[in-house]
Parts: structure tokens; C-alpha cells; sequence
């Protein structure tokens, strides 16, 4: 016998819950999905009828919400009735790394996902499949599973419990859900595993969908994670010699990645890897790693988020040199703050660790980026009153533009620190006539590709693994 889902809960309405139940919807019109969140504001975001405002910015989903919002898709704080009438229940909640305990800046902190397992158990009604779509750490279904297990004298109820990865990346995340390259579902209860397959099926190809068993499925997740995050490592730490060598990194990208045993995605040289997921995963596999005593294969991922912050200071250490060694006081205007283009997430962005060096050293930031809001950097930097006096007495601080114009305005530097398409097409000319001379273009992701028009404007310019 199939089994047939007709309600879908769906715990955590954030960057995976909600693109992903929005896709769910439009794609299986017959199942009502529900995408409840305790954060009250979320929740009203994703509500409004201003699709400008919906908590997640993603090309294309926008689109979804306004198609399927009220009709199967449903967005409410109402978490007990919700987890009470679903026959499958998504945990997609937050799992940030640990700041303090046992495994503090390596593990994930799993309170959250044990909080909304303590609610399934508290409120589901009969049989129930828990889907753990969170990036956990391998053996996390273990405490889900004990969790749920642990009222066995409650003979009405019962829970099987699959971990289905979630692959898709910001920016493109409507593209990856609906042309997934696979679904992974892990899991040991074939009766559940065949009830997500069905629908999944209503429109991924079957040769798409994988089945393993719980600790693969969790597992492949982390190692794809680090496996990309890698090659960025990789490719930075090449950008580097190229500065020293006089190569350049772009051609380089393009020669090896023309190997097809190499492939030509992910070389692209850059600030470093930021977003919720990469650092995140590899510090969890470090730390799975190091508890079973692999201590050599620990230290192998841990080099790829070493190389990934030391990208970040000889960025801000490259800029300050070549700024007279000093920068206290001067005005730098700071082109992107998310992470990448076409997110306005700021999670582990590079740009905030390379403004607290320009901080530090006393600039006066001038931060503009088209999607990120005064309120989320907020969030990400220190209060200007926080930040310490350099000696020379001039405080840095950072001010937050609402244009690039207004970020330029006599600023001695422009850094490009991500790399959104509308930055490609400026006219550098009027950037040029607000800035202070001499006039710098740091272009930490190379997105400038005629070096030569914007030098004969009189700018000095600086790209990554080129000069
Ligand atoms: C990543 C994984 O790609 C996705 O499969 C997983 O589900 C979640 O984590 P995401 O973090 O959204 O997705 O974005 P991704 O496109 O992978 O970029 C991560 C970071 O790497 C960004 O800061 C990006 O700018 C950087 N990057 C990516 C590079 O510097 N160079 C590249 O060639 C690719
Ligand atoms: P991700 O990028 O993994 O989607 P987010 O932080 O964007 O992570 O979203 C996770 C969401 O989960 C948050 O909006 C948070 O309020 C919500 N959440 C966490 N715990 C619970 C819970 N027990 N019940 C309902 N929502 C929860």
C-alpha cells in the first residue's frame, strides 16, 4: 500500500523551509503545506501582500508565494496544530555552531532541532514521517529517533524518521529545488521513504532520486559541503601565488577547468567562502573526525577554513598597504555585503570579516549593497560606539548608503565584495568624479573585465590573483 501525504508541516519558515515548501506546493497542488515559525515577524513577512518584503529574497520565488499562498500553501505561528494534522513533518529549523559548551566553534548546536523534535512528540497524531531537512551533523536522526522514541507507551502514535539533504545553494535556490542534479533520501522504513519519493516524483526523474541509509545520506551532505568548499580554498590559495608569480588567476581557473576530471565550476577565485553551510559543515566533519580520532583527516578539512580566513586578512592587509599603510580616517566605500549575488543573507559573508580589519584600522566605511539591510549589518558588525579608538585618536566607523553614489562619495577606495551583476555595469566615470584622488578599485571577485577603460579614468586598480 502507498502511502499518501495529503498535509505537509513544515518546522522553521527560513532560508531552506521556505523556498523549498514553496516549491513543494507548486509542484504537488493536491498537498496542503503548512510553514510554521515561532519567530512572529517571519512569519508576518512572508504573509505580506508587499512581495518585496518576504523575509527570503530569491529570484522566482516571489512568483511561487503569489500562486500558491492561500491556496495550499500556508505560512502560521500555529506550531502545535500544524505538527497535530500533518502526516509528514520537515524539521528545517537553525543549527549555527555551538558558542559555548562542549565542541564550542566546531559543533552544531542542536537545541533547536530538539526543541521542535520535543513538540512532534508532544502534539503529532498517529503515524507520522519526520523528514530531518536541517544541515545536521551524521548521527542527529539518532537523537531525533530517541527522542521520539521515548514515549513508547503511547501505542497510537508512531514515527519513521528520514534525513533528505537539502542541496540548493542561495541565489539560485528556486532552480536547484525545481531541477534538482538529486534528491537524497535516507532513511530505513521503506513504507516512508516510498511516500517522499512520491512526491518528489511529481517532478524530479526517478534515476534522480537516491536512497541510502541514514548515515550516508547524512553524511553526503557534509562531504559535498566540504568538497566544495575546498575547491574554493584551493583556488584562493592559487590566486595568491598568482599575485607573486604575475599569473593570473583567471586563466589559470580556465585552463584547469577545462580538465573534465576537474570541471570548470566552483574556481572561481574570490573573498572566500561565506553562507551558512560551508564553514559550518566542515568544522562539524573536523569535529566528527576528531571524537572518533582521525586526527589527520581533521586536520586536512581544517586547513580548508584556514586558508579561507587567511584569504580574508591578506585581502584587508593588501587594501591597507596599498592605501599609504594607513587608512584611519579615510573613507572607503564597501560595494556588496551578502555573502553572494542575488541573496540578501549575510551569514558568515567575508565582507564582515574584512570591514572589522578596515575598522580596526580606523576607516570610515561607506557600506552599500542592493539586497542587504541597514538592519541585518547591523546585526553582523559592531556598534559604532563599540568600536575601540585606534592610537592616532581617529575613531572607525561605518555608515550604511542607500546607493553606490552615496558609498563612493569622497572615498579614497572602492571594495568590491560581491559580485552582483549591477556592479558590472556602472558608470565608473561618475564613481570616479565623487571619489577622492588618488582612487582605488579593490576588486576582490573580479568582476571588472576591461581593466584598461577604468585605469585610463584615472582609477589605481587592484583584482584578485592578478596583480
Ligand atoms: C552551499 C552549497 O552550494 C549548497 O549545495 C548547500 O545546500 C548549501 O551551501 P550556498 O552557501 O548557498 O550553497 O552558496 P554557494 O553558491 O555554494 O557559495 C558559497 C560561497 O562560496 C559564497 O560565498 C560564494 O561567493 C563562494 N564561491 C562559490 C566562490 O568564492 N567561488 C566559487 O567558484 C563558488
Ligand atoms: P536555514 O538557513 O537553515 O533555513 P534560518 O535561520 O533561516 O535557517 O531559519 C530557521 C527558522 O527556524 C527560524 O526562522 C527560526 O525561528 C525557526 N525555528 C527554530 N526553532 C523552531 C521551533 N522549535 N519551532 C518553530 N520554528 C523554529
Amino acid at each position: 500500500m502507498e502511502y499518501q501525504i495529503n498535509k505537509i508541516c513544515c518546522i522553521g519558515a527560513g532560508y531552506v523551509g521556505g523556498p523549498t515548501m514553496a516549491v513543494i506546493s507548486d509542484q504537488c497542488p493536491e498537498i496542503e503545506v503548512n510553514v510554521v515559525d515561532l519567530n512572529v515577524s517571519r512569519v508576518a513577512a512572508w504573509n505580506s501582500n508587499d512581495l518585496s518584503s518576504l523575509p527570503v529574497f530569491e529570484p522566482g520565488l516571489a512568483d511561487i508565494i503569489s500562486r500558491r499562498r492561500g491556496v495550499n500553501l500556508f505560512f502560521s505561528c500555529d506550531v502545535e496544530k500544524n505538527i497535530a494534522l500533518a502526516d509528514m513533518i520537515f524539521i528545517s529549523v537553525n543549527t549555527p555552531i555551538k558558542t559555548s559548551g562542549i565542541g564550542a566553534g566546531m559543533a552544531s548546536d542542536l537545541k533547536w532541532v530538539e526543541s521542535s523534535t520535543r513538540q512532534i512528540l508532544k502534539h503529532a497524531k498517529g503515524k507520522t514521517i519526520v523528514v530531518e531537512k536541517s544541515t545536521l551533523p551524521v548521527k542527529t536522526a539518532k537523537t531525533i529517533k530517541s527522542i521520539l522514541e521515548s514515549n513508547i507507551d503511547n501505542l497510537t502514535n508512531s514515527f519513521s524518521i528520514l534525513s533528505n539533504p537539502e542541496f540548493l545553494a542561495e541565489g539560485t535556490a528556486i532552480n536547484d529545488l525545481t531541477n534538482p542534479d538529486r534528491v537524497l533520501i535516507g532513511g530505513e522504513d521503506n513504507y516512508a521513504i516510498n511516500a517522499l519519493i512520491n512526491i518528489y516524483k511529481n517532478w524530479v526523474p526517478n534515476e534522480k532520486i537516491i536512497t541510502t541509509n541514514l548515515w550516508s545520506s547524512e553524511l553526503s551532505k557534509l562531504s559535498a559541503n566540504a568538497f566544495l568548499a575546498q575547491r574554493i580554498s584551493s583556488i584562493n590559495s592559487i590566486s595568491a601565488i598568482c599575485e607573486t608569480t604575475g599569473s593570473n588567476i583567471n586563466d589559470v581557473s580556465k585552463a584547469i577547468g577545462m580538465d573534465r576530471r576537474i570541471g570548470s565550476e566552483f574556481l572561481k577565485a574570490g573573498p572566500g567562502f561565506g553562507g551558512s553551510c560551508f564553514k559550518k559543515d566542515i568544522l562539524n566533519l573536523v569535529y566528527l573526525c576528531q571524537y572518533y580520532g582521525l586526527n589527520e583527516v581533521a586536520k586536512y578539512w581544517q586547513s580548508v577554513v584556514n586558508i579561507n580566513s587567511w584569504q580574508k586578512e591578506r585581502i584587508s592587509k593588501i587594501i591597507v598597504k596599498n592605501l599609504f599603510g594607513t587608512i584611519s580616517g579615510k573613507k572607503i566605500g564597501i560595494f556588496g555585503f551578502s555573502f553572494k549575488a542575488n541573496t540578501n543573507d549575510t551569514r558568515e559573508s567575508p565582507a564582515i570579516e574584512i570591514c572589522k580589519a578596515l575598522l580596526e584600522e580606523g576607516a570610515i566605511l561607506q557600506i552599500y549593497d542592493p539586497k542587504v539591510s541597514h538592519d541585518s549589518i547591523k546585526r553582523e558588525l559592531p556598534a559604532n560606539d563599540e568600536l575601540e579608538r585606534p592610537q592616532n585618536d581617529k575613531c572607525g566607523h561605518w555608515i550604511y548608503s542607500t546607493t553606490s553614489l552615496e558609498s563612493a562619495k569622497e572615498s579614497d577606495a572602492i571594495i568590491i565584495l560581491t559580485d552582483w551583476d549591477e556592479f558590472r555595469n556602472y558608470n565608473w566615470k561618475k564613481i570616479y568624479e565623487v571619489m577622492r584622488s588618488p582612487s582605488w578599485i579593490f576588486d576582490t571577485r573580479n568582476i571588472i573585465k576591461n581593466p584598461n577603460h577604468i585605469k585610463s579614468l584615472g582609477f589605481n586598480l587592484w583584482q584578485l590573483g592578478i596583480n
